[in-house]
Order: structure tokens, then sequence, then C-alpha cells
């Protein structure tokens, strides 16, 4: 496995994957699956911005999981903080893809600047917050019932780590 910076011939399986997670999943509270237009005008933003769009491959450079990190709120007192996504094929879960993905957005935000990475995920994604807390990222939110898919109520879940102890910036 090998993990590079997402190409735009890498769009098509990365719409894959998030389309079978919202068919399947409650990774994305929503039943809305996105064309391939979609995640193009997405990935591009995220280039634009200078945010990273990172894969997962295998050895024929197959796409074996994607994870990226955006805003985590618009306003610019949030500049330093982060939310990142990871999506692992669930043909290939549990085999270290995630920990490597989210090991390498660590450092990617480390060397950005950014201060905080969030990972927001419901209370029953046992395998988002077992990776989570296994790079180190601690559950500091928890909100009841403020979704629902599935027939369901879902409870969301702050997971948060501060990447490196600094000063705050003066404004
Ligand atoms: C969450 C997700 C990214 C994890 O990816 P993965 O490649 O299966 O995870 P890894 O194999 O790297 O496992 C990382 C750690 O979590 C643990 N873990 C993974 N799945 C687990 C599960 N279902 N239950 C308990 N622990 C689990 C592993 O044991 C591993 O710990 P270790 O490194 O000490 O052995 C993957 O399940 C996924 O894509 N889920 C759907 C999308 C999603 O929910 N994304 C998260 C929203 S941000």
């Amino acid at each position: 496995m090998n993990i590079r910076n997402a190409e735009p011939h890498d769009v098509p399986a990365i719409l894959d994957l998030y389309n079978r997670a919202v068919r399947e999943t409650t990774a994305a509270w929503t039943t809305r699956e996105e064309t391939l237009d979609d995640r193009l005008t997405w990935f591009e933003a995220r280039k634009s911005q200078g945010l990273p769009v990172i894969v997962a491959v295998g050895s024929d450079d197959e796409v074996l999981g994607f994870a990226s990190y955006g805003p985590f709120r618009p306003k610019e007192g949030y500049r330093l903080t982060a939310e990142h996504t990871i999506y692992v094929d669930p043909e290939v879960q549990k085999q270290g893809i995630g920990r490597g993905l989210l090991a390498r957005l660590l450092e990617i935000a480390g060397v950005h600047g950014i201060h905080v990475l969030v990972g927001v995920v419901d209370s029953d994604n046992k395998a988002s917050i077992a990776l989570h807390e296994k790079l180190g990222f601690e559950k500091t939110g928890h909100m009841p019932q403020v979704g629902t898919k599935f027939g369901r109520w879902l409870n969301l879940v702050f997971l948060t780590k501060v990447l490196s102890p600094m000063e705050p910036p003066e404004r």
C-alpha cells in the first residue's frame, strides 16, 4: 500500500467509495449520492485552496481509500482548525489503511500550521472511533439524537487532536 496525493483520474474511484458509504453506512448523514461533477468540483475546490486530498493505492495503483480535510467552520477565528474525513474500501478495511491515511493527514496538517484536527462521526461508528483514539484523538463532544438515517436517531461525536502546543495568534 502506498499513499500519495490524489489526481483527477482518481476522482471516479473516490466517488464510488463515497457513494457506497452513503448507501450502506452512517459515515455521511445523507442518502443523496453524488455525481462525478459534484466530486470533481469538490476536488478542484480543495486543490485550489491548497487543501490535501490523498489516496491509499494498491500494487496496481488502484484506490483503496481516500482522506482529506477542509475548514471546520467558515469564520476566520476557526482558521487553524480543520475537519477531516477518511473512507476505506469495505473489502480492505481493518488492514491498516485508515491508520496510514490519518497518520499522513496529521503530518500534512502539522506542516501547514493546522492547530487542531476534528473528526465528526456517528457514535455507533466503532471503527472510526477506535482509529481516532489509537492516533491520539480524544472524544471531546457528544450530541445525542442530532441526526437521523435508516429510521434511527444518530448521535454526533467530536474527536479532536491538538497537533502542537503553540501560543494563540494575536488576532
Ligand atoms: C473508519 C475507517 C476509515 C477505518 O479504516 P480501516 O482501514 O479499517 O482502519 P485500520 O485497519 O487502519 O484500523 C485502525 C485501528 O482501528 C482499529 N479498528 C478498525 N476497525 C475497528 C472496528 N470495527 N472495531 C474496533 N477497532 C477497529 C484497528 O484495530 C486499528 O488499531 P491497530 O492499528 O492498533 O490495530 C473505515 O472503517 C471506513 O472507511 N469506514 C467507513 C467510512 C467512515 O466511517 N469514515 C469515518 C468518518 S471520518
